[in-house]
């Protein structure tokens, strides 16, 4: 059974864990102009600065193919399932900064101050805003489909999927 590469395996755990503390420190409306969730925008940007070396990681090589003895068809759902995680891992962080910088609000990234992206507003930050929140639990909400097709695969299945990105 091929495994992802080293450098794949602690990326896709690691954005799991920053995913979910992204989530656990969200705000949402006028408590988040009253005082800005930094930690959130820190680790929401993070996962955005994951998903590179995790593309470059892929392009060399430390992707396995996916091997899904049922055919080319769910091959393929599989392929397009992962591929929208990684929409929702770069869409979400860019997303989340548009919606800080019409608000006003100032983005850093662990204390490194960060250009506003779009220019403020004082009432409602907008539809990217609305997406964004809406999103942030929406990529929960699909991981968890995903995990639960993983774990489908490792005990009803059997064939060892999840070996493909175990840690140890
Ligand atoms: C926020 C949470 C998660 C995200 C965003 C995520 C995302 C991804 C992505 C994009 C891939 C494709 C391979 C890659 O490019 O790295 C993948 C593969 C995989 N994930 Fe996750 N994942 C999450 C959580 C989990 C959890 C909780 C489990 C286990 C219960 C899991 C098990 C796996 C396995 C076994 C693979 C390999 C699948 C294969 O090669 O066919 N993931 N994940
Ligand atoms: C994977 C990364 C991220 C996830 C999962 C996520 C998730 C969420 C969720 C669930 C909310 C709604 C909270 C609520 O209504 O109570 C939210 C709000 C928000 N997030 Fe994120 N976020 C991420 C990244 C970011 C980043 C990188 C930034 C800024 C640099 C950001 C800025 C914001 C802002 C400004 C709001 C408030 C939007 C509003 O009230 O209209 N987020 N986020």
């Amino acid at each position: 059974m091929r495994r992802y590469s080293r450098v794949l395996i602690a990326i896709h755990w690691l954005t799991a864990l920053l995913i979910l503390a992204a989530w656990f420190t969200s705000e949402g409306g006028r408590q988040v102009r009253l005082n800005p969730p930094l930690l959130h925008f820190g680790i929401g940007l993070a996962v955005l600065m994951l998903v590179v070396p995790r593309l470059i990681a892929r392009g060399l090589g430390g992707a396995p193919r996916v091997e899904n003895p049922q055919g080319p068809w769910l091959n393929l759902l599989t392929q397009a399932g992962h591929a929208v995680l990684y929409a929702f891992m770069i869409g979400l962080p860019i997303t989340g900064w548009y919606a800080a910088s019409r608000m006003g609000v100032p983005v850093s990234f662990f204390g490194i101050s960060l250009p506003a992206i779009a220019a403020p507003v004082q009432g409602s930050p907008g539809m990217i805003a609305e997406i964004h929140e809406t999103g942030g639990t929406l990529i929960l909400l699909l991981s968890g489909l995903h995990a639960m097709i993983a774990l489908w695969h490792q005990f009803v299945l059997r064939d060892g999927t999840l070996e493909r990105m175990n840690p140890v």
